[in-house]
């Protein structure tokens, strides 16, 4: 089945997604954040309405527009995210986690707009590690049944392929798929094309060639379809 036929497979369904990049505030005006545009995780949140889903979309400070018939949530912070994340989970169905989640925050948000100082010393931030939410609702499953959806952005190394790492992290994750791009030199943030293979618990490695996000969203809709049937 292909992203665009009219086919109202996930009638009955609620669905929970993710998108975007979170912003870790440091003061007011300035804060951590990254170049995740939301593009795949609209696309996935189109594509589950389209397909007869009801959907929630959590998003983190994208700019693109509300899709057409979904329920958008938008946050900030990776502590916004885990909360309303979290928060809803018992309600669905499915889980997709596209969105690019901050590792590490400051320590402290500071109240009002950092100064520099006459003698020129440089401020030190202090970061804390942010709440894993992949893993917490992988682990806790508030719902029977429910089909939880990673993504992960690779750059292989000397030691380890793309899919090493992708499997290492979908073991951890304890997700039940896994959507891994290979983002070596630059390819798919910001692009309108995504390439990915999808690993599943059972072993299976499925490669999704260069297509359009909407043509990769159908294919991890049939996946996580299929897990249902
Ligand atoms: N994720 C999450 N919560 C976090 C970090 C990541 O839910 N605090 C989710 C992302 O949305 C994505 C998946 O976990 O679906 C993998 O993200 P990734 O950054 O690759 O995983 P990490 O465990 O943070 O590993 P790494 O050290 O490689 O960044
Ligand atoms: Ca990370």
């Amino acid at each position: 089945r292909t992203a665009g036929q009219s086919v109202a497979d996930l009638t009955g369904k609620h669905v929970l997604v993710s998108a975007g990049g979170t912003r870790e505030h440091l003061d007011p005006v300035r804060f951590l954040g990254n170049s995740s545009s939301g593009k795949q995780g609209y696309a996935l949140a189109r594509i589950a309405a389209a397909r007869g889903a009801k959907v929630t979309l959590v998003a983190a400070n994208s700019e693109l527009p509300d899709p057409a018939g979904v329920q958008v949530v938008p946050v900030v912070s990776a502590q916004d995210l885990y909360d309303e994340i979290t928060g809803r989970a018992a309600d669905a169905d499915a889980i997709v986690m596209a969105a690019a989640v901050a590792d590490f925050r400051p320590a402290d948000v500071v109240e009002h707009k950092i100064k520099k100082t006459a003698d020129g010393a440089v401020p030190a931030v202090d970061l804390v590690q942010n709440p894993d939410i992949l893993h917490t609702i992988s682990h806790d499953r508030a719902r029977p049944g429910q089909i939880i959806v990673g993504f992960a952005a690779e750059t292989g190394d000397a030691d380890h392929t793309v899919l090493d790492l992708g499997r290492a992290k979908l073991e951890r994750k304890g997700c039940d798929l896994l959507v891994v791009n290979d983002v070596s030199g630059g390819k798919v943030f910001g692009s309108d094309l995504n390439e990915a293979v999808i690993l599943d618990r059972a072993g299976t490695a499925l490669p999704v060639p260069s297509g359009s996000k909407d043509a990769l969203s159908g294919v991890i809709w049939n996946l996580v379809a299929a897990h249902w049937s």
